[in-house]
């Protein structure tokens, strides 16, 4: 399995090398240390679904490709020569299918298995702390949204469409961003991306201070 993990490494680093919205290749590099640790903290043996599923969680989706379908069947084809069992490939497509917070907000929480509940934690943990604050005012540039309006008030959104229109960057940490730790699955996510947070609130005081200097 740990040279069908390089080459799904290598997949991913060609598909997303080019990306400009901070889901780039690195990222998905991050969320796969990270789920590593929170499977170990967890006691999992066998991580080989959890790096795959890491590698791969942006490759089919629609805020980096452009044609969803198209990509997802080329995955398929590259997975199953790559000699996966069905199961596996099943598997590694649910997971990356329904991890996405956009996902939640329109279908409610999916029933991940252990090895997504631990992909989604850490792909919620790379979008805090201060990468998170950096990924996050990428995208902002990237979707050209302004950083901050003091008369646009944060919105609460129900479907993904609403939730996808331009908002500021500084509201994003409200509308999405501060609510991730109470969504996370395990323990060890809970506990780090709490701490995230907290560096998020302090960087938030200090900008609000030189705002109003
Ligand atoms: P998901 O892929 O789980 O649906 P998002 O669509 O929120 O998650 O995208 C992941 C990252 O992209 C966010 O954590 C954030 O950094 C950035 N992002 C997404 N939407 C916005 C937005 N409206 N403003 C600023 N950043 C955003
Ligand atoms: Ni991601």
């Amino acid at each position: 399995m740990q040279n069908k993990l390089e080459m799904i490494r290598q997949y991913a680093k060609e598909k997303l090398g080019s990306d400009r919205s901070g889901h780039d290749f690195y990222h998905v590099e991050r969320v796969a240390k990270i789920a590593s640790r929170l499977a170990e903290q967890e006691g999992v043996k066998d991580q080989a679904i959890i790096v795959a599923a890491s590698y791969l969680h942006d490759v089919i989706d629609d805020k980096v490709v452009a044609d969803v379908a198209t990509e997802a069947d080329e995955l398929r084809i590259f997975l199953t020569d790559l000699g996966l069992s069905e199961g596996e490939i099943e598997e590694i497509f649910y997971i990356i299918e329904n991890l996405s917070y956009s996902k939640e907000l329109e279908a409610g929480k999916a029933q991940l298995s252990l090895a997504g509940q631990i992909v989604q934690d850490a792909d919620r943990i790379d979008a805090l702390g201060a990468i998170g604050i950096l990924r996050t005012a990428y995208y902002g540039g990237h979707t050209q949204s302004p950083l901050y309006d003091p008369n646009v008030a944060p919105k609460r959104f129900t479907t993904k469409q609403a939730y996808r229109e331009k908002s500021t960057v500084i509201n994003h940490f409200y509308e999405k961003l501060f609510k991730l730790p109470e969504t996370m699955n395990t323990l060890a996510g809970k506990e780090e991306a709490g701490k995230r947070k907290t560096f998020m609130e302090e960087f938030l005081k200090r900008f609000y201070e030189e705002w109003d200097i």
